[in-house]
């Protein structure tokens, strides 16, 4: 292995660093902005009872925790986001598990940087987190991983947790609007509901299509080999190409991107800038992720689409 400079470490940090925007992040962007927008209306006016949201629904690896890190990345200049601040109009946190009322609501009370003492039952958690909704004046509340407020539930159980959202987006104190993301069974939860499902914006991060999605695929690698300032094989231009690396990542978009940052930082760590991408880049991406044979490796195999890619996968701890 070649000396590991600062270029390429700034390189590849670079690489991890970009956001490739998809339609449906427009989708989610323009979404936000009309509630943003409705909102400080509402408040101008002084009429402010009820707020609506989002609901980002996708597949582990899809990308929708980091569609909603960029959206506020994005959207620094247009809501106080700092939660060191007394005003903080936007927070995020991930669903505990248990995802029962009580559990929820404390983890949101720690959220929004309140000392939660451990001894109230759910309704007056909840209670207590609107008052700092209202104190903090967040008009945005993200909860990520959201289709576990569904598992392991009692019905009985479920519907207190949905009449919760519900008062956190309807009540005349000081309305919040929910972002819920989650994978697909989030939408069973939102669909249990018809007062909650009109009141939630629905954004899905769809799956790759082997078919359709080959050019746009083999684009979005390019511009990342230009981005690396490195060549690439002409094999890693090939349609064969896009749809083993769509295989690889169960066709998910999210997963796409992060095996071709893998592939050119194994590059480029390897051989500096004087590498050139190759198919065998990404196969070796693949087994440092799975530690997968040949024959189980979409990248080598023959016959790649009878693997099961997720079999072996492991993302970030998530369940896969
Ligand atoms: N639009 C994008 N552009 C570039 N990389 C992305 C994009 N969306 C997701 N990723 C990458 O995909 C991986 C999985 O994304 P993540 O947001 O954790 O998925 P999810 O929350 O849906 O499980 C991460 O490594 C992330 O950096
Ligand atoms: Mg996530």
């Amino acid at each position: 292995m070649t000396e590991i400079n600062n270029e390429t470490r700034k390189t590849v940090q670079d690489l991890r660093s970009v956001y490739v925007p998809t339609p449906s992040y427009r989708k989610l962007e323009a979404d936000f902005h009309k509630l943003l927008e409705q909102r400080r209306a509402d408040m101008a006016d002084g009429i402010v009872n009820k707020a609506e949201g989002i609901v980002l629904v996708g597949q582990s690896g899809s990308g929708k925790t980091t569609a909603i890190r960029e959206l506020i990345r994005k959207n620094k200049s247009l809501l106080q986001t700092d939660s060191t601040q007394d005003i903080c109009e936007f927070f995020s946190l991930q669903v505990p598990s248990p995802a029962t009322m009580k559990f929820v609501g404390a983890a949101t009370l720690r959220a929004l940087g309140y000392p939660y003492s451990g001894d109230k039952q759910g309704p007056a958690i909840w209670d207590q987190v609107k008052v700092q909704l209202k104190l903090r004046q967040t008009c945005f509340l993200h909860l990520d991983e959201a289709q576990d407020l569904a598992r392991y539930q009692t019905d009985k159980e479920r519907q207190s947790v949905v009449n919760t959202l519900k008062s956190v987006m309807e009540n005349s104190l000081w309305p919040t609007g929910l972002i819920l993301s989650g994978m697909p069974d989030l939408k069973k939860i939102v669909n249990q509901d018809p007062q909650l499902a009109r009141r939630l914006y629905p954004v899905e991060i769809g799956r790759l299509h082997a078919v359709r999605d080959v050019e746009p695929v083999l684009d979005i690698v390019q511009k990342y080999v230009a981005r690396a300032k490195v060549k690439a094989q002409s094999c890693v231009r090939k349609e064969s190409f896009a749809k083993r690396l769509m295989h690889a990542a169960d066709y998910e978009f999210g997963l796409m991107t992060e095996i071709t940052v893998q592939a050119l930082s194994k590059a480029l760590f390897n051989e500096g800038f004087e590498a050139e991408l190759q198919l065998r880049h990404f196969a070796d991406v693949f087994f440092d992720r799975s530690a997968a044979i040949d024959a189980l490796n979409p990248f080598v195999a023959e016959d790649f689409t009878r693997i099961d890619p997720r079999q072996i996968f492991e993302f970030d701890g998530e369940d896969a």
